[in-house]
């Protein structure tokens, strides 16, 4: 039987129907339906019932009082800017060497545009050695602990969809040479779909709710609930960098962001690049009534995407990396902030079964899920920075299975980059000839230049993999 209270809760918000099904479910599968309703947040249940009818979404008014944002340090450009950078690095690698920074890596998405069986941390990048997202950026941390002296404690956000797979994937693999004491999985929380006309919550089948995971925003209340503040309390983190498991390119803890962010006394700071062009799908940095924020690509409305500056450039220029760094007290303060984030509604095809019970594969938008983004937590801070870096150096998600953003591209990207930091130290692999660079190896063209004797014995006659040498 279900708690009277919780029946009630059910009947108030209009979702007998989530009971239909009852009767038929022996009592194990009831009991496993009954904790799941006796999770749901009921608020939002009735919240998502009104937000998933409506027509529209209350982001897009708001991108109507955008402006381009006015706190942003942008790529050197003079001498001053240099020295600036500089500074700022000297300041990031004093913070490394102090042990104060952590890494969260966010693993919780369901990759559907990439289509890949497998969670995507899973997928096979490496242009040579076909190394997995996962071990490229796992090495990247260790290149960096070691180059500083330090231990970089990796927070690993899963979710139901993608959490044993990656246990079990850095468990076979020997966590790619990290120290498993100081690699920290933790799942993200869920969210329930609603019917795009009635608003009701979708039953998955006749004992489970259509759940899906509760978006990147997810992130703080589920370091809460694991109990994960605590560690890096104890651990001595001040400085949170966190990145997506999609992008091989970011630079794990980047010692001139962590700087640009104490310099600025920031609480949170994001990396950007310059749009393509208005039709790239990435979220834009703005500032909307003096705060600064970002708006997801499918909430500006196109004649914004698409307005320019008097110099004939985009005005919304800045395009969200999904890079991150965070102050571990602002971290904690939005977690323990009851409903601080907003929820966002995503149009889907939702696979749920109907009131008879059958299984229904819609073929057109059914369902709404809903998301809360880490970005929203920008207007939220004290001072927030953005920060202008260089989309060939940082910036090549994942995405799609063809196109911009798809394998080819993100292996193109890599090798593209790996013959620059070669081309800078004179060093110049023929065009058809595929180059890989462990982190392990480099973390930097100046790393290459120590090894300038060993790189011109390299023949690069076939495709080259430049890998750390114990
Ligand atoms: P995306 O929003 O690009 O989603 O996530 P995705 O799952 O990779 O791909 P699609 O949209 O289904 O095709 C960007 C990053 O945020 C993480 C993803 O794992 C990825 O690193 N993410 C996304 C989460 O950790 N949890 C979520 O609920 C959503």
């Amino acid at each position: 039987m279900l708690d009277a209270k919780l029946s009630q809760m059910i009947e108030q918000t209009g979702q007998q129907h989530l009971l239909r099904f009852w009767k038929e479910l022996s009592a194990e599968q009831q009991k496993l339906l009954a904790a799941q309703l006796a999770d749901l947040d009921w608020d939002l249940v009735s919240n998502f019932a009104k937000k998933g009818t409506s027509p529209q979404s209350d982001f897009e008014e708001r991108a109507r009082r955008a402006a381009p944002p006015a706190y942003v340090v942008r790529t050197p450009k003079s001498a001053a800017d240099r020295d600036k950078w500089r500074a700022a690095r000297e300041i990031g690698e004093n913070a490394l060497r102090e042990g104060k920074v952590g890494a969260v890596l966010l693993a919780g998405g369901q990759g559907t545009r990439l289509g890949f069986k497998q969670s995507k941390g899973l997928f096979p990048i490496g242009p040579v050695t076909n190394q997995s997202l996962l071990e490229i950026l796992a090495t990247k941390l260790i290149a960096t602990s070691q180059r500083y002296g330090t231990t970089i404690p990796y927070f690993v956000m899963t979710s139901d969809k993608t959490h044993d797979e990656i246990e079990e994937f850095y468990r076979r693999n020997n966590y790619f040479g990290l120290d498993p004491k100081d690699v920290f999985l933790f799942p993200q929380g869920f969210a329930p779909s609603v019917d795009l006309k009635s608003g009701k919550v979708l039953l998955a089948d006749k004992g489970n709710l259509s759940m899906s995971p509760d978006g990147h925003g997810g992130l703080f209340s589920a370091l809460w609930k694991a109990g994960l503040f605590g560690e890096m309390q104890r651990r001595g983190i001040e400085y949170i960098f966190s990145h997506q498991v999609d992008n091989p390119l970011a630079r794990v803890c980047d010692p001139e962001f962590i700087g640009l962010h104490l310099m600025h006394e920031s609480e949170v700071s994001t990396k950007v690049v310059a749009k393509t062009g208005p039709d790239e799908k990435v979220g834009v940095a703005v500032d909307i009534d003096g705060r600064t924020q970002i708006i997801e690509y499918s909430d500006l409305p196109k004649d914004l995407a698409q307005a320019r500056d008097a110099a004939g450039d985009l005005k919304f220029w800045a395009g969200s990396t999904a890079i991150h760094l965070f102050n571990r007290s602002f971290l904690e303060r939005v977690a323990t902030s009851d409903n601080i984030l907003p929820w966002h509604r995503a149009i889907k095809k939702i696979p749920h079964i109907d009131d008879q019970g059958n299984a229904v594969e819609p073929t057109v938008e059914n369902g709404v899920k809903f998301e809360r983004f880490i970005f929203d937590t920008l207007p939220l801070a004290k001072v927030a920075l953005i920060v202008e870096t260089v989309r060939d150096d940082e910036f090549a998600p994942l995405k799609n299975k063809e196109g911009e953003f798809s394998p080819d591209y993100v292996r193109d990207r890599m090798v593209r980059l790996s013959k620059r930091w070669l081309n800078s130290i004179g060093v110049n692999p023929p065009d058809d000839v595929a180059v890989e660079i462990s982190p392990r190896f480099a973390l930097s063209p100046e790393d290459l230049s120590a090894r300038t004797g060993e790189l011109a014995a390299v023949p690069f006659d076939s495709p080259t993999y430049l890998g750390p040498k114990d």
